[in-house]
């Protein structure tokens, strides 16, 4: 049986961690969530990632298992992980969005202090920003820095 999930999670960006270290990841996420029939949007914000990985229950699972063996990121925290009627980020394998001066009152308006930190974040409102943030990269017609499909 499949049951189509989405999982959020948030976590820390690596030290090093560089401009074609994104490269890297988006470029493979895209082939193998293509093959596999996941959909998404990662975010990179105040040194954190914060993904959305939607399909099939199973291939969300360990497909999370998976990033979670990375050394490109660090102590991740899973948000919400929901059985959903519908995906909210179709037609991305992985759409893509980095924090910018632009955006940037969106990730404050989910935040309690100074910087985006999504590791306090309520389900609920992980869930919308998520959602407000695939909103805004498509009214840009597509994500910021490339196009999830
Ligand atoms: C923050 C983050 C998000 C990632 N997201 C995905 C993803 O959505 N799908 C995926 O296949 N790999 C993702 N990766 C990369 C995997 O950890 C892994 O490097 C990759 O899947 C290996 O692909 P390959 O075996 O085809 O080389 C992500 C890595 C990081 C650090």
């Amino acid at each position: 049986m499949t049951v189509l999930v989405r999982l959020l999670y948030a976590s820390k960006v690596a030290p090093n961690f560089g401009p074609m270290d994104m490269r890297d990841i988006l470029e493979s996420s895209r082939r193998n969530n293509v093959d596999q029939g996941i959909t998404g949007l990662l975010i990179m914000a105040d040194g954190y990632f914060f993904q959305a990985l939607e399909g099939d229950r199973k291939v969300v699972n360990s497909t999370y298992i998976k990033i979670l063996k990375d050394a490109r990121h660090a102590a991740s925290i899973i948000l919400s992980n929901q059985e959903i009627e519908k995906r909210q980020f179709s037609g991305w394998s992985m759409g893509y969005v980095l924090s910018s001066e632009k955006n940037r009152p969106l990730f404050m308006s989910y935040s309690a202090g100074k910087y985006f930190e999504p590791f306090s974040m309520r389900c609920a409102a992980a869930e919308s920003l998520l959602a407000e943030i695939g909103g805004y990269a498509r009214q840009l017609g597509g994500t910021e820095s490339a196009t999830g499909t």
